[in-house]
């Protein structure tokens, strides 16, 4: 499974890229706002620190004007790939970039039927968005698990990201579900890295060996 950042924070984006780990980064209008950057600069400092895909999405609401901004966006640099809604429009601006041979990335989806599509429409990948089915008692995990399902019956090359990641547990679920990609916050992607007995085991470890009075080096 693949591992993106859900994240336009620079730091950490530069500062995770250095596990050698992330495979790359998705952006929305809500993270660009929360960094405090310009969009573009945004986007084009992403792109110059991930060897990968870096979502981009588009703001406007008609297939006009999300084709416009897509093919603006994809101008940035060769690894941009365009965002946009599943809405009827967002498929329809889907289905012209992925023409032109640009890639894109539907995001917003929040059921099978919507994931039959954007696959149709010739999304390069899916973006099921599973906290936000869970938050209002919907079962996110299940749709990851339903995509994948008919996705594979139909050997569609559209590649399921799975995002709104809430916890460590829906990356490990997504990666049971099959899903080809995680897209992960900064915070959780550091929570994976985790385990008390870990610490324990290490502090353990490090114990004796400082009882030695050896050094490897
Ligand atoms: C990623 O592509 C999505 O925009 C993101 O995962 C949404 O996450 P949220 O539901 O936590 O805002």
């Amino acid at each position: 499974m693949k591992i993106f950042l859900d994240s336009a924070n620079i730091d950490e984006i530069k500062t995770l890229s250095e596990t050698g780990l992330i495979d790359g980064v998705t952006t929305n209008p809500s993270l660009i706002a929360k960094s405090g950057m310009n969009f573009i600069d945004a986007i084009e400092k992403i792109c110059s620190i991930i060897n990968g895909p870096v979502s981009a999405e588009v703001t406007g609401v008609d297939q006009t004007t999300m084709v416009k901004e897509g093919q603006k966006l994809s101008k940035i640099a060769p690894n941009v790939v365009i965002k946009v809604p599943l809405t009827m429009e967002g498929l329809k601006a889907c289905k012209t970039l992925s023409d032109e041979k640009i890639n894109v990335n539907v995001t917003l989806c929040f059921n099978a039927a919507q994931a039959i599509l954007a696959a149709k429409a010739g999304a390069t990948y899916i973006s099921p968005f599973i906290g936000r089915l869970d938050d209002i008692g919907a079962d996110g995990m299940n749709l990851i698990s339903e995509i994948v399902e008919i996705y594979n019956i139909y050997n569609f090359k559209t590649e399921v990201l799975a995002a709104s990641i809430r916890g460590v547990q829906d990356v490990v679920d997504s990666a049971k579900f099959g899903a080809d990609i995680a897209t992960i916050p900064t915070n959780i992607l550091r929570s994976m890295y985790l385990h008390p007995l870990t610490d324990k085991g290490l502090d353990a470890f490090l114990s004796d060996w400082a009882k030695t009075g050896q050094s490897i080096l």
